[in-house]
């Protein structure tokens, strides 16, 4: 069976819960996401959210239940791009070289049409031959997004891949991986503190409560996907209402962990 069979969830977590130690950190929990979904986590630093995708990338083993990534245990480094909050480039390399490595190493051909057609996509090709120190910081963190998605992995995971960057370079990122993953059937499950960005990019937005990490809310975002400039997209009165009742969630929740 291939892992694009439609009846096989992306992600299948199942009654899962993760210890460090005596510390639970999340669960338990569970949670299905089909094939093609954008799912944005949100919830209290703390919370989990880091510890989930590696459990989902399989760089954690749950304490208890089971992860299931296209119906079987994940493994690193396998079937999942990740983007990390701060992008993990070799220096020695130029912009192109690490989108040429990444392809490589997947046993992909790494021709210059398709390193330039990946740099194309979040706007890099005038840098390509720049080493990765001689460019900025939103510049390096498009680079780890071009790398994730050179290998047509099924799986994207990103963990606040936009949290330090300057409020200009995030929106156009984020209109990058907005359009990026409505012409492509990848599921993405992306991390972030800001309710605005989880309305944007998500078809649905997961809302975890503090520690340890349950789901508070778990909502549909019936926007579309494609068609819409982000102006238009936000300021559809839909949008105004998903991010209140997002942000609300994520108040009460935050509030409550003060109080606990
Ligand atoms: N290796 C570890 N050993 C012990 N405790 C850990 C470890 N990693 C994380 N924790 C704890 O587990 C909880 C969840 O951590 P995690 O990094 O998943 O949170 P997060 O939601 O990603 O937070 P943030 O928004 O700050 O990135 C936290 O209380 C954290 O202190
Ligand atoms: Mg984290």
């Amino acid at each position: 069976m291939s892992s694009a069979d439609p009846a096989r969830a992306a992600i299948r977590l199942t009654d899962v819960e993760h210890r460090y130690g005596d510390v639970t950190a999340v669960g338990p929990i569970d949670l299905t996401v089909p094939a093609g979904e954008f799912l944005v986590l949100v919830g209290a630093s703390g919370c989990g959210k880091s510890t989930l995708l590696r459990l989902i990338a399989g760089f954690e083993e749950p304490t208890f239940g089971s992860v299931r990534a296209a119906g079987e245990p994940p493994v690193p480094g396998r079937g999942a791009g990740l983007v990390f909050q701060q992008p993990r480039l070799f220096p020695w390399r130029s912009v192109g070289g690490n989108v040429a490595l990444a392809l490589k190493y997947a046993g992909l051909p790494a021709t210059p049409e398709r390193v330039d057609e990946l740099l194309e996509r979040v706007g890099l090709r005038d840098v390509a031959r720049r080493r990765t120190w001689q460019i900025s910081g939103g510049q390096q963190q498009r680079v780890a997004i071009a790398r994730a998605l050179a290998v047509e992995n099924p799986l994207l995971l990103l963990d606040e891949p936009f949290a330090a960057l300057d409020a200009l370079t995030r929106e156009r990122l984020q209109e990058d991986l907005r359009r990026v993953s409505a012409s492509s059937n990848r599921t993405c499950v992306f991390v972030t503190h800001s309710v605005d960005e989880a309305v944007f990019l998500g078809s649905r937005v997961v809302v975890l409560t503090p520690r340890p990490g349950r789901i508070a809310l778990d909502l549909p975002i019936g926007l579309p996907r494609t068609g819409l400039a982000p102006d238009e997209l936000r300021g559809r009165p839909e949008f105004a209402a998903l991010r209140a009742e997002i942000g609300a969630a994520v108040r009460d929740r935050s509030s409550s962990e003060v109080s606990a």
